[in-house]
This record gives C-alpha cells, sequence and structure tokens, in this order.
C-alpha cells in the first residue's frame, strides 16, 4: 500500500510532456488480438496499471507481448482461445473490447463482465444491441458475456445513447463482418478515432469515425502494423486544471490542442489565460479565478473524465458554481474528501453546488476512483499544510509518474509506503 504526501500552497511552473491516451491504449490493445497475420508494434504507450492489466489479459489469451518503456509489440498470429475469464478481466472497464475483438475474429467469444471505476451503472445493452446486429447471439451466464455467430453480417444501429465503449466494441467486431455496417449516433471521442485509425492500418476499412456516422466494410482479414497512441487528453486536461488552481505558468507539452478546447474555454472562461501552441497548451495563472457553471456531455463537450479535477478548483474559485453530470449518475464520491479539506459543496442528485471557499487545508483523504484520486492530488497542491492521499492504486491505473511530473513543476510531493 501507498499513498501521497503533498504539501501543499506552490505555485507550479515550467514543463511536462503528456503521454499516450489511457483510454485509447486500453482499446487499442484489445483490438491488435485481431491481426491473423504480422505483429503490431505500438508506440507511446502509456505506463500505467490499466495498460498492465490488458497486456496480461491479452498474453493469456496467447498472445505474444513484448514491452519497451512506451511501447507493445503484439504477435497475436497463434491466438486460439476466445475465452477471457480472470481476475484482471473482470477488474478492468476496457476488458469488455475483447468480446468484441474475438467475436470479430473468430465469431465467438466468452468473456467475464467487466469492472472500473465505481462511478455509477455501467450497462452494455447498447454493446449487445450492436453484436446482435451484426447477427450474433448473446446470452450473459455465470457472470459472463458469451457471443457467438455462424457469420457476421453487416448491419444498421442507432445507438440509444452516445457509447464510446459500445461504439468502438461494434466497430471492432463489424470490422470482420461481411458487407457494410452503418453505426449512427456513435461517440465522437478522440480515441474511438484513434481505435478506428488503427484499424484502417490494420487493413480495416472504417469511415467517419469522428462525425455522426460511422461506415465500415468489412475485410477478411487484418494484419500487423506500426501504430502510436494520441497524447492522453484527460491527462492533459488534468494538468491544465492543477496549473490553473496552484497558479504559475505550466507548458503541457505532447497534446492535440484541438481535444482540449472544451477545457480550455472554461479555464478561459474563470480568468486563467491559455495559449495553444501547435502540439502545447501553456496555462498561466494567478489570483483567485471565477466560478462557473459545467455540463459534461459526450466530445467534443466537456468531458466527465476531468469533472472531478474541476470540482477541486471550483471549490477555491470566487462565487457559486454548478456542476450537472450527465454522463455518470454517481461520479462525486471525491466530494465527502474535498468537504474534510473544508470545501464547501452540496451534492442533490447529478449536481454539484459548490460554493468556493477562500482556501483548502490539508487533510488525510482518500482517492475513491481514478479521476477523484486525479481531484485530490489537485486539493493537496493548492491546500494549505500537509495533505495524505490513500488508495492511490487508482490513481496509478491512469496517470503516469504522477508525482514525478508534479515535482517537476515545483510541487513538494512524494510516495510513501504504508501498512495496510
Ligand atoms: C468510457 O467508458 C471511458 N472508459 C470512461 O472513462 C468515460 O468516463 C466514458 O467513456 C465516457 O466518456 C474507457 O474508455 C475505458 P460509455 P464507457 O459507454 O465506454 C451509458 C476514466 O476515468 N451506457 O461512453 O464505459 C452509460 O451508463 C473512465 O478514464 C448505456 O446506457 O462509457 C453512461 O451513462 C471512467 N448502455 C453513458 O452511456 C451501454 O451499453 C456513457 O458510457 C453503454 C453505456
Amino acid at each position: 500500500m501507498e499513498k501521497l504526501i503533498i504539501n501543499g500552497g506552490r505555485p507550479l511552473f515550467g514543463d511536462i510532456d503528456i503521454n499516450g491516451a489511457k483510454n485509447a491504449a486500453v482499446a487499442i490493445i484489445p483490438a491488435a488480438i485481431m491481426a491473423s497475420e504480422g505483429i503490431c508494434v505500438i508506440d507511446n504507450i502509456p505506463d500505467i496499471e490499466d495498460v498492465n492489466c490488458i497486456e496480461r489479459i491479452v498474453e493469456n489469451l496467447g498472445c505474444t507481448v513484448k514491452r519497451t518503456k512506451n511501447s507493445l509489440v503484439i504477435d497475436s498470429t497463434l491466438l486460439n482461445k476466445f475465452s477471457a475469464c480472470t481476475e484482471d478481466v473482470r477488474k478492468m472497464r476496457a476488458s469488455y473490447y475483447l468480446i468484441g475483438a474475438l467475436l470479430g475474429r473468430f465469431k465467438e467469444a466468452r468473456v467475464e463482465l467487466p469492472g472500473g471505476c465505481p462511478i455509477g451503472v455501467r450497462p452494455i445493452d447498447q454493446h449487445i444491441k450492436g453484436f446482435e446486429a451484426l447477427g450474433a447471439k448473446v446470452k450473459i451466464e455465470h457472470g459472463s458475456v458469451i457471443v457467438k455467430a455462424e457469420k457476421l453480417i453487416g448491419a444498421n444501429v442507432f445507438f440509444d445513447v452516445v457509447s464510446v465503449g459500445a461504439t468502438i466494441n461494434v466497430m471492432l467486431a463489424a470490422t470482420l463482418a461481411e458487407g457494410v455496417t452503418i453505426l449512427e449516433n456513435p461517440a465522437r471521442e478522440p480515441h474511438v478515432v484513434d481505435v478506428a485509425n488503427f484499424l484502417n492500418s490494420m487493413g480495416a476499412n472504417i469511415k467517419g469515425a469522428g462525425t455522426d456516422v460511422i461506415r465500415i466494410t468489412g475485410v477478411d482479414k487484418l494484419k500487423g502494423c506500426n501504430y502510436s497512441v494520441i497524447p492522453d487528453q484527460i491527462e492533459a486536461g488534468t494538468y491544465m486544471i492543477a496549473a490553473a488552481a496552484c497558479g504559475g505558468e505550466v507548458a503541457i507539452k505532447n497534446v492535440i490542442p484541438k481535444h482540449l478546447e472544451s477545457i480550455s474555454a472554461k479555464l478561459t472562461e474563470m480568468g486563467a489565460e491559455v495559449i495553444e501552441e501547435d502540439d502545447a497548451v501553456i496555462v498561466k495563472s494567478k489570483g483567485r479565478l471565477k466560478g462557473v457553471n459545467i455540463k459534461t456531455s459526450p466530445y467534443p463537450g466537456f468531458p466527465t473524465d476531468v469533472q472531478q479535477p474541476m470540482c477541486t478548483l471550483l471549490a477555491i474559485a470566487e462565487g457559486r458554481s454548478i456542476i450537472n453530470e450527465s454522463i455518470w449518475e454517481s461520479r462525486f464520491k471525491h466530494v465527502d474528501e474535498l468537504k474534510k479539506m473544508g470545501a464547501s459543496v452540496k451534492v442533490e442528485g447529478r449536481t454539484a453546488i459548490i460554493d468556493g471557499v477562500n482556501k483548502l487545508t490539508g487533510a488525510v483523504v482518500k482517492a475513491t476512483d481514478l479521476r477523484a484520486g486525479a481531484a485530490m492530488v489537485i486539493a493537496g497542491l493548492i491546500a494549505e499544510g500537509k495533505t495524505e492521499i490513500e488508495n492511490i492504486e487508482h490513481i496509478d491505473r491512469g496517470y503516469p509518474n504522477i508525482e514525478s511530473k508534479f515535482k517537476q513543476l515545483g510541487a513538494s510531493i512524494m510516495r510513501e509506503t504504508c501498512e495496510e
């Protein structure tokens, strides 16, 4: 067990590099197992626990995986298992991408139901609807999703809700179906586009990812390729918010500024300065920022995955701010922890009403989930005195080297081993 110790109150200055996107990498790795010829060499892989977990899962299925610091080499040519039922599969959300990947390649899959952050009900009905439209029979037995098809045939799928997972999962299966699949009302997140680009590099024929309609013309097989994962929009957003909260000037490098527009716009509305460069954003902030209202929504809207870090910033902004969390029903678990540090936040259903306070004060708090953990790190950085954050295994699932990156910016933050 480890914890983070932060002595708050220092402004942040300097620059940091953003790593590859977690939510792209954890979909691209399952997609790579669809290659029946050649090997996939995937660069810009973030060094995080969720990647380690999906890497173990695909190895367990029979793929050969070699890891260097930032890249993965996956050979799935000898893969012949279509059943993934291990603790790792149960632990993480993205393991559900194995259903689409294995269904596409073998027309059959058995995958245990996924875990992930406790942020509300996480149904997979839209994934199932898509698989069934392609001709698969789907049942859930003994905690596993079992899918089987004589053959997959392209179909029209209209998603009832905008779902990143369902869009990617059905896209995976449809890539190796016969004929054309049209996905309507798909998610348009940058990582959806990245997975489509990766599949196209493997020989797939996917058009329209990132728009309202995705058209997939099935191909007979996929082969290995070389690919580099896009920068992490959410990691970048978290550091932008941290810079705005602590004050100072931080250049966040190796990003795609367009992916960050909704976050840049909110920080600007609050009174911070955000300068966009070709592959960097610079956030400058001094003095107290103004409170704003936020509604999370699918891309290009304000991402739910930075709502929790943003809540910390709003906790010390001037005046009242209101957050409406429209994606997840229970994504305010960080609020009780923030209150221990002096924040004034009231949660009513999916709404948080935040009355900005002058300062937060250090306390012993915990990371209740991944992004709640990032919210607590930012809280520790701005708080007066010492903050100890427990349960940081959640943070390690998605943020590479978080303490060294913040140290590089001048923060006083260190990791300590603690007794259970
Ligand atoms: C992905 O989760 C991300 N996870 C989440 O990031 C992120 O919060 C979410 O997309 C939204 O952007 C990964 O990519 C691994 P969804 P996913 O399907 O795909 C409802 C993080 O912090 N829904 O887009 O599971 C669902 O209940 C994590 O990195 C259905 O009703 O999310 C939710 O309200 C947390 N039926 C909404 O859609 C379905 O079949 C969006 O969910 C599927 C989803």
